[in-house]
Order: C-alpha cells, then sequence, then structure tokens
C-alpha cells in the first residue's frame, strides 16, 4: 500500500496589512487588548475587486506545484477547503481548476468545508484517496477571505479582530518510501456546539432551528423572499458570532485530546514531534496546548502574530513558512493539529 507525502508546499498572503492600530479607526479596541488577548499584531486583508478565496488560493497553489516539480494537469483530485468561498455555489475547487489552466475534465474538484479544521479533514481525505491507490497526486487547498464578511462596529470587536485573510496548499503524492508520509489521522465532530461559533445568515435554515423563527425577520411566507432577511441586514444578523470563552475551554482540551490519539497509533510519543503546527486560531490557545505537552519552543511553529486567524488556510500557510525557512528537514515527525467551529477537530502525524 502506497504511503502519502507531502511533495510541496505553497501560500500566499495579501500585501495589505492592516495593523491593529488600524482596526481602532473602526471600533473601540486597543493594540494593547489584541496582542494580551490574541497575540495578534498585524492580519493581512485581501485588496477588494482584485482578489478573492480563489484566486489567493491560486497563487498558493501554484508555489506548491513548482515546489513539488508538478504540472496542474498530472493532478487527479483538486480539494479545496474554505468557509468563505467566491460564490455560495459552485465551490472554489473549480475556480481553481480553470485559474490553474487545467483543461483535463478527468480530474474530479471537491469542495469541504470543516472550518478551522478544513486542512486536516482535507488530509484525512486525500491520504484515504492514495492509500486506497485510487489516486497519485493530490492537490489540497485551505484559502480565506474574512475581511469581506465581518462587522468593522464595534459590536463585532470580539470577532473581527481574531480573522486575516490567506491561502495555503499542499500537493499529495504516492510514495513507496519506507518510513515516509502520513502515518496516522484523526479526525472528531460534536455537532452539539454547533451555534457557538457560526455565521448562521444567509441560509436557508428559515428560523428552523430557533424557538422564535420570527427572530430571524422571516415574517413572510412567500418562497425565495426569506434568504436574506431586512431585519437580517438592519440588524448585522449576517455576522459570524463566536463565544469566545466556551470556544477557548474547548479548544485546549480537544487539541492535546487529538494529538494523543496520532501519537499512540503510530506509537510514538511526544518526545518525538520535530515540529508541532497548530491551527493558528489564537497565540494563547497554542501556548497552552504547548505547556500541556511540555513541548520546547522550538518543538512549535506559531505565525499567528503576522496574520491573525485563517481558518482553513491557516495550517498551510504555517506549514508552508515552516518549510521555506528550513525548519522542517526529511526524516522530521510533524503534527497538525486543528480545532474550530462545528465543533469539529483533528489531527494528523506524518514523517517528512
Ligand atoms: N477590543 C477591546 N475589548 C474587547 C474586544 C476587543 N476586540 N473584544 C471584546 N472586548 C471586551 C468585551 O466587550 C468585554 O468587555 P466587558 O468586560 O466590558 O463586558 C471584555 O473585553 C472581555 O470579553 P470576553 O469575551 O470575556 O474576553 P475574553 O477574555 O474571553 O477574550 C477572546 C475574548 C480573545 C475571543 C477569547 O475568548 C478567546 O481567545 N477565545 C477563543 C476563541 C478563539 O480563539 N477563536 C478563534 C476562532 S475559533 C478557532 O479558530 C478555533
Amino acid at each position: 500500500m502506497p504511503a502519502t507525502c507531502i511533495k510541496g508546499t505553497g501560500y500566499y498572503v495579501p500585501e495589505n496589512i492592516v495593523t491593529n492600530a488600524d482596526l481602532t479607526r473602526h471600533m473601540d479596541t486597543s493594540d494593547e487588548w489584541i496582542r494580551e488577548r490574541t497575540g495578534i499584531e498585524e492580519r493581512r486583508y485581501c485588496t477588494k475587486h482584485k482578489e478573492s478565496t480563489s484566486i489567493m488560493g491560486t497563487k498558493a497553489a501554484e508555489m506548491a506545484l513548482s515546489n513539488a516539480g508538478i504540472r496542474g494537469d498530472e493532478l487527479d483530485l483538486i480539494i479545496f477547503a474554505t468557509l468563505s468561498p467566491d460564490y455560495y455555489f459552485p465551490g472554489c475547487g473549480v475556480l481553481l481548476q480553470r485559474q490553474l489552466g487545467i483543461t483535463n475534465t478527468g480530474i474530479g474538484a471537491i469542495d469541504i468545508r470543516n472550518q478551522c479544521s478544513g486542512f486536516v479533514y482535507g488530509l484525512s481525505i486525500a491520504d484515504a484517496y492514495i492509500r486506497s491507490g485510487m489516486y497519485k497526486n493530490i492537490l489540497l487547498v485551505g484559502a480565506e477571505t474574512h475581511s469581506m464578511g465581518l462587522d468593522f462596529s464595534t459590536e463585532g470587536r470580539n470577532v473581527t479582530v481574531i480573522f486575516g485573510d490567506g491561502a495555503g496548499a499542499v500537493v499529495l503524492s504516492a510514495t513507496d518510501e519506507e518510513n515516509r508520509g502520513i502515518l496516522a489521522t484523526r479526525i472528531h465532530a460534536d455537532g452539539s456546539h454547533a451555534e457557538e461559533l457560526a455565521m448562521i445568515n444567509p441560509g436557508s435554515h428559515g428560523g428552523v432551528h430557533s424557538e422564535d423563527p420570527a427572530a430571524y425577520g422571516y415574517e413572510s411566507s412567500e418562497y425565495g423572499k426569506t434568504f436574506i432577511s431586512p431585519k437580517m441586514l438592519a440588524e448585522g444578523m449576517i455576522y459570524p458570532n463566536m463565544n469566545g470563552q466556551f470556544v477557548f475551554k474547548n479548544a485546549v482540551a480537544r487539541f492535546p485530546e487529538v494529538i494523543g490519539e496520532v501519537l499512540v497509533a503510530s506509537g510514538l510519543k511526544k518526545e518525538d514531534i520535530d515540529l508541532l503546527v497548530c491551527h493558528q486560531a489564537n497565540l494563547r490557545i497554542s501556548q497552552f496546548v504547548q505547556k500541556r505537552m511540555g513541548l520546547r519552543d522550538d518543538q512549535v511553529w506559531n505565525n499567528i502574530q503576522k496574520y491573525g486567524n485563517t481558518t482553513a488556510a491557516s495550517i498551510p500557510i504555517a506549514l508552508a513558512e515552516a518549510v521555506a525557512g528550513g525548519k522542517v528537514n526529511k526524516g522530521d515527525l510533524v503534527c497538525l493539529a486543528a480545532f474550530g467551529s462545528g465543533f469539529t477537530w483533528g489531527a494528523s502525524l506524518l514523517r517528512w
């Protein structure tokens, strides 16, 4: 059975840097509050009318393909993870295919959600296809444009200061090399907390999960008039909401738990990890996980200070940076771990 290795990594972040001080022009916040609670110093925002999730994803993918030494038409499958797609449908996978100039229609394009866990979920899918022998080369992209959908008023500050835009990509290939590639991946979900970190509107729910459907402004029973209600727009109900402390508590428990699972599945110990790349949710979460696991600073990679939380893009951006910075070498044991909205979480352990 072949194993799945990461053959090339790539990333793209917009040029437009938005500092904490820049945000204070829109909302009542401060550089001190944001740094202290999240570790974030700045983030990148797309240039409007020029960049989008699929466009950033394409740039990251081009870098990953070039680093892997693979042409777009050699790919068997595209997997695109995002919660902020260019269109409601079709998904970004086909846009990426078009923008990469891949005219081969023998290729599949899968779009996945899974929010902050999107990249690890995508890895688990790619690994299953490759290990089964069905596909040899898969492009996995995580990309997000948060800046288009955040509330820049003081009301939205607890969420808005955290997120940034960007994209990361990897080319996953089959390998017969001994002791190389993905050793174990585990994914999890607990839908009982779905609304604790969510962007609920617009959607097709029609208020069905609420005790008070009218709270969404669904006064009309006419079809086609309720996807976005005037009330949603007027009351800012179209923005993400987050129960920050609840998310924090769950994240710091689930990260070590699932990292432990992939270590046990591979017969390895936390001391064996050369580099842990956690989803960049919040620097305080990553530091908590590091401390709980007793890992040294040089075993952990963080870059949230520069980019904020880029959801599905955060692991591949961080991994690509670590690789480009010479931090990952052949034979290293790399652990990728994520937790996010859903809740969903997961981890993957791989021998570089
Ligand atoms: N600037 C200034 N003040 C703020 C801001 C802001 N940006 N946001 C909230 N506040 C205020 C609140 O209004 C509140 O004021 P009050 O005491 O007068 O009512 C005060 O700060 C404390 O608010 P809390 O929400 O209790 O702040 P907390 O200490 O929990 O920090 C935070 C908020 C940073 C979101 C924290 O809960 C957290 O890190 N949660 C984890 C969530 C996370 O990381 N999410 C990332 C996305 S999910 C993921 O990727 C897994």
